[in-house]
């Protein structure tokens, strides 16, 4: 393999087709001594010889002749038959690597004809991306070896799991999830179809190691919480933005709080509803906040006996802590009505710090996220201490915004231009690589970006899990086929 030329920070490199050991992302590492540049691969194509369209019209045309072979006395055929064969490669420059170290601002360049070229293999990969830390989270293999990132590189950052569906990404999520929880975080689960709800299972059926970490949270069963629980603010929110209720009625609902909490000991559903009806006010106004309130109660979630405490269940020990919000089956009201009180209470107590900073772990948060809290979330509450992964095969359900502060992007296949497009808005890659390289990734193949690679995008083939999940999708014909094996 020799390196043919470069133009700005890509490379044109030929090589024989049996020296092509590596796939579209790897990498290769060009010289030997104190330096050596770094090449991730993006494409592979033929060379352009000079006289092959010659070449294979010559060919095809002796194939008409019976294959009767021309006159070739110094078998000079051969030769040019393995020229024709040559494939060029274009690579991106990542940087050189000096004394164990990526620069990117020296201009070296290795020699032409004599400088070898090799794969990179995954321990000089992780000796280039690894950022400070020692807590790993082992992901799959760069090759043939075992590739891991830190989870302190998840750490304080904002990070985005997305591809096409069924190309992997919950899987992704789990296994991060173990890795972090094993390292002793927290992190909340926001789990749209019940998919985390097994995970203190191993596919066997036996304990998993996360088994005494996880905690199912329902809603309406063993997840309930008063009126004072959730406070007139967050009440006022839920109004406003679960249930669209106008200002003038919101205003009324907050003059009926304020009394109920001077004139009686405590603000319940009942004494909220008995004012609603008796109190003076427009009669649209009291119909208008008589239908939420019924509604907020036919909920289950918040009724007067409710009491779910949720400083004591994330707890401040050192141990890791999975808690997973079972939102399936849950109205759309109401699984907005539970995720806002979630992150108002979740703000609380980090603002308070009566609560260690955590993991959200947020599936398709579009459905039950209100517009207002993305920013909320990406800015403030990321402040507070709440580390959002979002995790989407509808890339553009989430604000640009969100992708250009995204620290890690851990990207599957996409084969539509406008998704990847999308991703490639993320700031810590160029649009290109995220482009190239989303468009050809195989199944299980993660192309992962940012921090946790030190800015080199590295594609990863993803390991299997021994952790039970529940989110494979129901199908008619499976069953049908085994009942057909069965009764054969
Ligand atoms: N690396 C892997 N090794 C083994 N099995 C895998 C791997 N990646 C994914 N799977 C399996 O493939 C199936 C689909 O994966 P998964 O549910 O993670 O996809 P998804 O991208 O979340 O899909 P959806 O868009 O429907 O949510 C699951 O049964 C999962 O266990
Ligand atoms: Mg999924």
């Amino acid at each position: 393999m020799r390196i043919f030329q470069k133009a700005r920070d890509i490379a044109h490199l030929l090589c024989s087709p049996d020296e092509m050991d590596f796939c579209v992302g790897d990498y290769l590492v060009a010289g030997g001594g104190d330096n050596s540049l770094l090449l991730q691969v993006l494409d592979v194509s033929y060379a352009d010889v000079p006289g092959v369209l010659e070449d294979i019209l010559r060919d095809l045309s002796a194939e008409q002749t019976d294959g009767r072979s021309l006159f070739d006395p110094y078998n000079v055929s051969s030769l040019s038959l393995l020229m024709r064969e040559i494939r060029a490669v274009e690579a991106k420059v990542r940087g050189v690597i000096s004394s164990g170290k990526l620069r990117t601002d020296t201009v070296w360049l290795p020699d032409r004809f004599s400088s070898p070229i090799r794969r990179a293999d995954a321990d000089t990969l992780m000796s280039l991306t690894a950022q400070m830390g020692h807590r790993a989270i082992s992901l799959g293999k760069v090759g043939e070896e075992e590739f891991s990132i830190q989870a302190e590189s998840l750490d304080g950052g904002l990070t985005i799991i997305t591809g096409k569906k069924e190309s992997g990404k919950s899987h992704m999520a789990k296994i991060l999830l173990e890795g972090l929880i094993s390292h002793g975080a927290t992190v909340v689960v926001l789990d749209l179809n019940g998919e985390y709800l097994n995970l203190n299972r191993t596919k066997s059926g036996e304990k998993s190691a996360i088994e005494k970490a996880l905690r199912i949270l329902e809603p309406g069963v063993n997840f309930r919480v008063s009126p004072e629980q959730v406070g007139l603010r967050c009440f006022m929110d839920v109004l406003e933005h679960v249930y669209g209720t106008p200002p003038t009625s919101c205003r009324e609902f907050a003059r009926i709080w304020h009394v109920l909490e001077r004139e009686e000991s405590r603000v319940t559903l009942r004494s909220l509803i008995n004012m609603i009806n008796r109190s003076p006010m427009h009669e649209a106004v009291r119909e208008a906040l008589m239908s939420r309130v019924m509604s907020i109660e036919a909920s289950s979630f918040v009724c007067d006996d409710g009491t779910t405490d949720l400083q004591s269940l994330l707890g401040r020990d050192s141990e890791g802590s999975l808690v997973v919000l079972n939102l399936r089956n849950l109205q759309q009201t109401t699984r907005r009505l539970v995720v806002e009180f979630l992150l108002s209470t979740l703000s609380n107590l980090l603002r308070a710090d009566l609560v260690r900073p955590l993991f959200l772990l947020a599936e398709e948060a579009h459905l039950y996220l209100r517009e207002t809290y993305w920013d909320d979330i990406v800015t403030r509450m990321r402040h507070l201490g709440l580390f959002p992964i979002f995790v989407t095969n509808q890339p553009d359900s989430i604000p640009d915004s969100v992708y250009r502060q995204a620290d890690n992007v851990f990207l599957f296949n996409f084969s539509n231009e406008a998704d990847l497009e999308k991703v490639s808005k993320a700031s810590r890659v160029d649009g290109e690589s995220i482009r190239t390289l989303g468009r050809s990734l195989p199944p299980r193949r993660c192309l992962l970006v940012g921090r946790m690679v030190g800015d080199i995008p590295v594609v990863v083939k993803v390991r299997d899990s021994n952790l039970q999940t529940m989110g494979q999708t129901k199908l008619i014909f499976k069953d049908k086929e085994l009942v057909a094996q069965v009764s054969s």
